[in-house]
Parts: structure tokens; sequence; C-alpha cells
């Protein structure tokens, strides 16, 4: 990864590489309104969008008049809020929609949310006929630094998160970050922590150029946030270009989430945020990187203060009176675990990460060490 990170002023989209699957990111203020982005539309007979009833009071009407020069007919499907409703039910709500409006194998499913309407419309754009295409719109920090890039769609399941689910990768991603205006300002915090992320396990030029403009991204100055979304997406394209399906490197991107689900399916979706509990997850995991000898105790208080200050939990919560019992009974059903057995994504040095194995004792006296 670079050694050095400077906020890139080119307007030019960052592209995920992977041959006829390709595709740009375009990252910008006002890319709703303009209309660049929208020429690489697939064509169609049909699109639909798909979004919430937060969202698509405040965006829906914008990008439908952007799609329709574009499409013939456009559709609009409104979902329930809520990570809780990132499910079967919910997902049949866009089936029926796209059932009723005899939609074919061309249409277009166009995600305009977070990570939960991009989730699960990639999901339903994976499985509809068998997979027709579909654009991201994300319109938090979070989705536009991670979960609208790469392919990666799912639901949830009572018993794990993500675990139903498919790679299938967009056709475009629009980020706009005028959508960020509108962001709760917990829901900010919550996309910083996948920001912080990238820097642990990839760059420590991004980490240090972070620490130094948290309060921009804070105040949402949109030089800042246009410098870290293209950053994480330049990261996270280059990941993704080389391990797609994650059969290995791309598993650093889930540094953090291995604890963070746990507390996520432990406490019930919904009750901390996603990048609430990966941002406390990457302090448990920071804590275990420093017990295998990766980074040094200065290194873990670096990255929990940087947490802090970006508003996020840095203490996990306790899941049971058996604490460390409950985390490690939830962390088993982790999509990296290999035959029963858990692996995790650690620090080998500040800015490389790695997939490993670590004995339970050890993990339970992380657990204890970061909870409550
Ligand atoms: P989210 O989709 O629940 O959105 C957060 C909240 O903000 C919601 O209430 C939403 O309605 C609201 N909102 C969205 N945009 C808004 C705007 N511009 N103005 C005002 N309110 C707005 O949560 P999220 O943090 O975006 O995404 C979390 C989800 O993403 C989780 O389900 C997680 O598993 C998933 N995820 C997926 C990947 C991947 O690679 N596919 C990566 C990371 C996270
Ligand atoms: N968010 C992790 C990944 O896309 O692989």
């Amino acid at each position: 990864m670079a050694a050095t990170f400077a906020v890139a002023t080119q307007a030019e989209p960052v592209r995920i590489e992977l041959a006829e699957r390709s595709y740009p990111i375009f990252i910008g203020a006002g890319l709703l309104r303009a209309p660049e982005p929208w020429a690489w539309l697939p064509q169609a007979a049909a699109a639909v969008i798909v979004s919430n009833v937060t969202v698509a009071p405040l965006y829906a009407q914008r990008l439908q008049a952007r799609l329709r020069g574009r499409y013939p007919a456009v559709h609009t499907v409104v979902l329930p809020d809520g990570e809780q409703h990132k499910n079967w039910s919910t997902l049949n709500r866009i089936f029926d929609t796209l059932l009723q409006q005899h939609c074919d194998r061309k249409t277009v499913l166009i995600a305009l949310g977070g990570g939960v309407v991009g989730d699960i419309t990639g999901f339903a754009a994976a499985s509809y006929m068998r997979g027709v295409p579909y654009v991201q719109v994300p319109t938090t920090l979070l989705a536009q630094v991670d979960s609208s890039v790469g392919g990666k769609t799912a639901i949830n399941h009572p018993l794990g998160k993500n675990m139903i689910g498919a790679f299938h990768q967009p056709r475009l991603v629009v980020c706009d970050l005028d959508t960020l205006r509108s962001l709760p300002a917990r829901e900010l915090s919550a996309g910083l922590a996948e920001v912080i992320k990238y820097g642990p396990i990839a760059d420590m030029a991004f980490f240090d150029w972070i620490e130094a403009n948290l309060d921009a991204l804070v105040a949402r100055v949109p030089t800042a946030l246009a410098g870290a979304v293209r950053r994480c997406c330049e990261i996270k394209a280059a990941v993704v270009g080389r391990d797609e399906r994650e059969s290995g490197l791309r598993a650093i991107l889930n540094f953090g989430h291995t604890f963070g689900h746990a507390i996520e399916a432990g406490l019930g979706y919904g009750e901390w945020l996603h990048g609430e509990a990966v941002g406390c997850g990457m302090v448990m995991a920071a804590t275990l990187s420093q017990r295998l000898g990766g980074v040094d105790a200065a290194f873990v208080q670096r990255l929990t203060r940087l947490l802090r200050a970006a508003g996020l939990p840095v203490k996990g919560p306790r899941l049971a009176d058996n604490n460390a019992g409950r985390y490690l009974e939830l962390m088993r059903v982790d999509k990296k675990a290999d035959g029963g057995k858990l692996r995790y994504v650690v620090l080998e040095q500040p800015g490389r990460a790695a997939l490993r194995d670590a004995p339970d004792a050890l993990v339970r006296e992380v657990i204890d060490a970061c909870c409550a």
C-alpha cells in the first residue's frame, strides 16, 4: 500500500479493476444533480430505486429526475429503516415489486441509502432472475467508504450477521458527498470507524492524516470528506482487485469485525450501530495483536484515542455473566472460521494486517480486558 498520503483534488473516478466486472466509483459534491456519473448506467426498460423511509424523502426525487431521462419506467421501493430489517421479509418486498412490475432480467436496481439498503439491494440483484445489474448510491459515510464497494451483498440471519448473501459487483458507485450533510452525528462517527480501519491495516500515512484532520472530518468539511472517501475507496479497490472473493487478502478489511459482529448479534441488531461495534472490535483486535507481538501498547492507546475522539465507544458491552464465553460462542459463526476454528484479523505491524489463529484462553483475556 502507499507509503504517503495527500488529499487528492482530481475528480476522476476511482476504479475497481475486475476484468469484465470493472466499474467506476464517482466521488464528489452534487453528483445527484451532475450528468457525468449517470452516463455509466446500464441500459434497460426499467430501473427500480430501493431506499428506505428515512432516505427516500430526502433524495429519491432527485434520483428519479436523473433516471427518468434514461429509463422508460422508474419504480421506487421504500423499505423500513434499520439493521433489524436486513432480513428475508424485507428482501421479499423488493422481489414483490420486481414481479408485480413485470421487471425483466435487464432491470437495473439502484440502492439509495446506507449499508443496509446497499447490502439488501445487492443481494436482491444477485438473486432476482439469477442476477440483474445494480448501482450503489451510498448516502452514509460508512457506505461510501466501505459497503457500497466490492460486491459483498447479504442479509442477516437470527443466528449470524450477513450469513445469507452473495458476491455480486455493482455496475457503478456514485458517492454524492452532499448527502452526508443530513447524516446524524452518531452515524457519521460510525462511518469514521471504517475510515480509521484503513490506517492500521494498510496505510499509516493515511492514519496520520486522519489524526490531523479529525476535527475537519467531524465538522464535515467537504475537502476532508472527499479526501477520506477517496483514499478509503482506493485502498479497498486495491484489495478487492487482488482478492475479490476473500480467499485471503480481503479478510484484512474485516479488522475488528469478528469481535464487532459478536457485539451486534449479542446485543440484538440495531442496538449498537455497525460502525460502533467495529470501532470497539478494533480495540479488541489491536489488543490481541499486541499480545501476539505485532504492535506495542502505545499503538493500541493511539488507536483507542482516535476512536474515542471520533465519538465512538471503546469499551465492549458485557453480553452475559460468562462474558468472554458468550463472545466466543457468537464469534464461532464468523465466516472466517475454518472447520469451527476461529481466525482473527490481527496487525503484524502498524499498517499491515493478516489472518491468524489465537488460543481461546488468550482471546478470553483480551475480551475481559476490553469490556466494561
Ligand atoms: P444504515 O444503512 O443503517 O444507515 C444508517 C442510518 O442512517 C439509517 O437510519 C439510514 O436510514 C440513515 N441514513 C442513511 N443515509 C442518510 C442520509 N444521507 N441522511 C440522513 N440519514 C441517513 O447503516 P450503515 O452504517 O450505512 O451501514 C451498515 C450496514 O452495512 C451493516 O448492515 C453492515 O453489515 C453493512 N456493511 C456491509 C459491507 C459490505 O462490504 N457489503 C461493509 C461494511 C458494512
Ligand atoms: N467490508 C469488508 C469487505 O468488503 O470485504
